[in-house]
């Protein structure tokens, strides 16, 4: 297992080309949000553009556009219940404060029969695949976020977080799927590599840390990383930015808002 440290980092992370335009760094669309949980979409949504992304549109209720287009003004949004046409993206994220209705369940499907771009699950699409045993019909490669509570609802309950990892790389492996199994030290496997992060604090246990991971995690899948190394770039900038933060907030107070606007520094 390797570490993930900025050593490693240096090694995969691309620098912008001064060269560049908006559609070099790749439209990302975000599947996420409901009625009382739009903060998810928004907090995914304003931290894919903080990682680098070209464009963002957030497929989202309609009533709640207004919401999205005052927090993150720079995004676009679109309605569709079932969405058929992706070609134009470039990433896909779906889950975060999506619910587990008909409605929620009617996108995952759509969506997961109708691509082929890359796409990263998370929260709600974990536990709708669950509870549907969806989870051998994905594309090779997609890219997994669960929290423990997530991974066992998928795989079953684990005593250990040791039980978890194995897991987590026989069915990376079996399903030639990308895991991100979420904790304190995340970790990471395509089933044949694995990696352990080395950023992030308590500051991140909160509400809203995962979905800005998602955001993160898609944005660099959109920029043509490899979804292996998307997903280790992503988990590892986001706990660089939380431990940043820590230069002006606390473990307590900090908010994963504070976190995305250190974003910056964290590239730097
Ligand atoms: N140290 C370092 N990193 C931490 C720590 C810690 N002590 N605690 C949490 N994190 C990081 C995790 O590694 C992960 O990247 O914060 C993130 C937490 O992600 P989630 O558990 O998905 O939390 P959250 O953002 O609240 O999820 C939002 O989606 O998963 C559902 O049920 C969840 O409704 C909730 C929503
Ligand atoms: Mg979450």
């Amino acid at each position: 297992m390797e570490q993930v440290d900025l050593h490693f980092i240096r090694q995969i992370f691309k620098k912008r080309l001064p060269d560049s335009h908006k559609g070099s760094h790749g439209h990302v669309l975000i599947v996420a949000g409901s009625k009382d949980k739009m903060g998810a979409a928004i907090i995914a949504a304003k931290s894919a553009l903080r990682a680098g992304v070209g464009l963002v549109t957030a497929n989202i209720p309609k009533k709640e556009r207004t919401t999205l287009f005052i927090a993150v003004p720079v995004a676009m949004a679109e309605f569709r219940e079932e969405e058929s046409h992706t070609q134009k993206y470039t990433a896909i994220a779906i889950g975060p404060g999506l619910g587990t209705d008909k409605s929620a369940e009617k996108k995952l499907k759509a969506l997961l029969q109708n691509t082929h771009v890359p796409i990263v699950l998370d929260a709600d699409a974990l536990n709708i695949l669950a509870q549907n045993q969806g989870i051998s019909q994905l594309l090779p490669q997609t890219i997994l976020t669960p929290h423990t509570k997530e991974f066992d609802r998928l795989f079953g309950v684990h005593h250990s977080e040791k039980e978890r990892r194995a897991t987590a790389v026989q069915k990376a492996k079996e399903l030639q799927l990308i895991i991100v199994l979420k904790s304190h030290k995340t970790f990471i496997t395509d089933g044949t590599a694995s990696f352990e992060n080395t950023t992030g604090n308590a500051g991140l246990a909160k509400g809203g840390s995962g979905d800005a991971l998602t955001g993160i995690i898609t944005a660099f899948l959109a920029q043509k990383y490899e979804p292996i190394q998307a997903a280790v770039v992503g988990v590892y900038l986001h706990g660089l930015a939380a431990d940043m933060t820590l230069e002006t907030q606390s473990p307590e107070s900090m908010l994963i808002t504070d976190v995305i606007e250190n974003l910056g520094k964290a590239f730097q």
